[in-house]
């Protein structure tokens, strides 16, 4: 299949561009478009057949569930049901917006979509044209991340073009995405609990729900993987194997200097993902440098984490050591995505 590149602008959105690709959702097939968060691999999550065609493009396992997206919070009785009272604080403060609220599932939404569960996750997004689209196609969309499983979330049209160039239908290019982090993901199935820390912070919720527990999410290791290719993909990551380091900006300083440093004596090409405040620390050394931002600007870092990890990758990283930004607002988002980029391999690094 060809795949169909629409590029939308935003600010002035084609209305006739975008009903071509609402048309291609009615017809089952699968339109990938920006959100605010990263780009979709959209289906209409009413048509189990087109929901198939997600996991097949992907090749995502069927345990995965996905997301399903709303134009407006006022579809929500279409997808989920008995929802709870806090749902309109929470949507009141977040929608459209990067929050994705676990609810129990309606009938009309396939156990393709919610992996044969009972519940199912639902967000409406800010992105306008994410928003044109869903509403063009009057059906909820729905969208996991636009790349193959296992792989960094498409923050760009180029990205997505990566990973399912000839696997799907259209992609609309809305440019570069302004979150760079996926959704928060909400259980509000009992207690509250963050599934997925993302670009609503703990902080936020907190804010309205009181204290929110964050669930540990079983990291899978990138070593020691048998060595099926299926398997080797789940690690969710860069090409180059990557090690996250923790501690004061210091101690990870001097860890990152003297790893690079050991891995260079063994002729290994480092890749070092830093923030804007260790470059001096690194001047002068033949190593390839990422800059996400500044540690104190962590929306920046989070807006530019993945492409600075591709960036690594297609400059020839054959290691990726990078440092840690915190758990504070976004940094619990950062850090929850360098940890499953390193599959599980974190290094404390010594006070210096
Ligand atoms: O920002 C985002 O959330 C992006 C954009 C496209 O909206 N989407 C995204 O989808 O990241 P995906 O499929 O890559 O990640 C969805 C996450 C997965 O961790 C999945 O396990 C979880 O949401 N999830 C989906 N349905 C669920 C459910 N019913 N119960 C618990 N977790 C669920
Ligand atoms: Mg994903």
């Amino acid at each position: 299949m060809l795949t169909a590149v629409f590029t939308v602008d935003p600010t002035a959105i084609d209305g006739a561009l975008l009903q071509r690709a609402a048309a291609v959702l009615l017809s089952g097939g699968l339109v990938a478009f920006p959100t605010e968060t990263v780009y979709g691999l959209g289906a209409n999550a009413l048509d189990a057949r087109a929901v198939r065609g997600i996991f097949a493009a992907k090749e995502r396992p069927a345990y995965d569930p996905l997301i399903v997206h709303l134009a407006d919070v006022g579809d929500l009785g279409r997808v989920a049901r008995d929802i709870p009272p806090l749902v309109s604080d929470l949507a009141a403060h977040f929608w459209p917006g990067p929050l994705t609220l676990v609810l129990p599932r309606c009938a009309a939404i396939p156990l393709e979509v919610t992996a044969g569960g009972e519940t199912v996750a639902v967000r409406v997004p800010a992105h306008p044209v994410a928003q044109a689209l869903i509403r063009a196609a009057g059906v909820p969309v729905a969208a996991p991340s636009a790349n193959r499983f296992g792989r960094l979330s498409p923050t760009c049209a180029a990205d997505v073009l990566a990973d399912l160039d000839g696997r799907i239908e259209v992609l609309l290019d809305g440019g570069p995405t302004v979150v760079g982090v996926e959704s928060t993901v909400l259980s509000l199935v009992g207690e509250p609990v963050i599934l997925r820390p993302g670009g609503v912070s703990r902080e936020a919720l907190e804010a309205i729900l009181g204290p929110v527990v964050v669930s540990e999410r079983p990291v899978l290791p990138t070593e020691d993987l048998p060595a099926s290719p299926g398997l080797l993909l789940q690690h969710y990551a860069p090409r180059a194997p990557l090690i996250l380091y923790q501690g004061t900006p210091a101690a990870m300083r001097a860890a990152l200097a003297s790893a690079a440093s050991l891995h260079q004596q063994s002729q290994v090409r480092v890749g070092l993902l830093l923030a804007d405040e260790d470059l001096p620390f690194f001047a002068g050394l033949d190593l390839l440098v990422e800059t996400a931002g500044s540690a104190a600007d962590l929306e920046t870092v989070a807006r530019r984490l993945f492409s600075a990890l591709r960036a690594l990758d297609a400059a020839g990283a054959e290691v990726i050591l990078a440092r840690d930004f915190g758990v504070t607002g976004l940094g619990l988002a950062i850090r929850d995505r360098l940890t499953r980029a390193a599959g599980g391999h974190v290094v404390e690094a010594p006070p210096v």
